[in-house]
């Protein structure tokens, strides 16, 4: 089964609305940049591929507004856009890779139309969109080989088609194992406070027929204790060269009971996720969201009026607690800093 998560056509941007998910399927059109970067900041779409690739298609529908400027005109609103739909959310590196690669579009075709950049823009928005699910079917291939046939297996927030072009990270590794012929079982955090893990992951589990359960986050620990966990996989927004970490806030607490128990927690990312102009997680810019994500449930507020919020949207897990990171390019395994700098495009 398909997922497509985002696609352009007809010169627009459509996304699934995964704000609306699981309980309606609605598409959200982006017509304009500023749609794009609406849908980003309001996590209509989310995860790093999939914001990604949205914002460089973003561009693209920023220059099909303007190209008919005069070009000094024209290049100057595109680098303001490119400036905006950079700044969408700050975590996740992809966005800030997928609008480079527009850059350099721009700045390699500045012989160009504008008219004529535009159609280079969309030519690679569309080759981005491609790659994606052509590299999480490769990553996919890999991480399958560290799945054990029966295979009980835990997963955090949604890395899955809908945080991606398609296919998924560590859902991709997961949709691998199962498709190749594993009797495998699938814990889903519900990932508070957005809960992509019960609205996002099991959604997609379940349309698929891949057995699973999902489960308050806090239940995690006590299954790893009671050895029900074989492995975890979760996807990441941003990792260092020295391999930490960062993912949905949470990860690095079950990073933490995985290796007091002993059991392997892996990274699936692809290449585009590691950030290679920084040391360690400490340069990692965490976003933090609003305190409604915390204080309400479905619009309604659960918590007293006046409570202050931390709301933290990732955390950094440290590459001592990461057993391997499953990429397009292989299994990185420790040392990460020289296995992550071998791999520097
Ligand atoms: O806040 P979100 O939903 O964008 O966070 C998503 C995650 O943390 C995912 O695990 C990560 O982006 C990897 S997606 C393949």
């Amino acid at each position: 089964m398909e997922i497509k998560t985002l696609e352009f056509k007809d010169e627009k941007l459509y996304l699934i609305d995964q704000r609306k998910l699981p309980n309606s399927f609605e598409t959200f059109v982006c017509e304009t940049y500023k749609d794009v970067d609406f849908a980003i900041k309001d996590m209509v779409v989310r995860g790093a591929p999939a914001i990604g690739a949205s914002g460089a298609y973003g561009v693209v529908l920023g220059a099909k507004e303007y190209k008919d400027l005069e070009k000094k005109d024209f290049l100057e609103k595109m680098e303001e856009i490119l400036e905006v739909l950079n700044s969408s959310r700050p975590t996740a590196v992809n966005l800030m890779w997928g609008i480079k690669r527009m850059r350099n579009v721009i700045e390699g075709n500045k012989e160009l139309s504008p008219k004529e950049i535009y159609e280079k823009l969309k030519e690679e928005g569309n080759k981005i969109a491609k790659e994606d699910v052509e590299i999480n079917k490769t990553m996919g291939e890999y991480g399958n080989t560290l799945i054990p046939e029966k295979a009980t297996i835990l997963t955090h927030c949604n890395a899955g088609a809908l945080a991606t072009v398609g296919y998924g990270t560590a859902l991709g590794v997961i949709r691998s194992a199962f498709y190749s012929g594993k009797d495998i079982f699938v814990y889903a955090d519900e990932t508070r406070p957005r809960l992509q893990g019960a609205k996002l992951t099991s959604w997609e589990l379940v349309k698929e027929e891949i057995p699973c359960k999902l489960i308050p986050d806090s239940v995690a620990a006590t299954l790893i204790r009671d050895g029900k966990i074989d492995l975890i996989v979760v996807g990441a927004d941003r990792i260092a060269t020295n391999g930490d970490t960062a993912n949905k806030i949470g990860t690095f607490m079950l990073s933490v009971v995985a290796k007091a128990y002993n059991i392997p927690i892996y990274i699936a990312a692809p290449i585009s996720t590691i950030d290679f102009d920084i040391e360690t997680g400490e340069e990692i810019v965490i976003e933090e969201r609003d305190d409604e994500e915390v204080t309400h449930i479905q619009g309604k507020r659960i918590a007293p009026e006046g409570v202050k919020v931390y709301n933290p949207a990732f955390d950094v897990t440290p590459n001592e607690n990461i057993t391997a990171i499953i990429t397009e390019k292989g299994i990185i395994k420790p040392p990460f800093k020289e296995n992550i700098l071998k791999l520097r495009p």
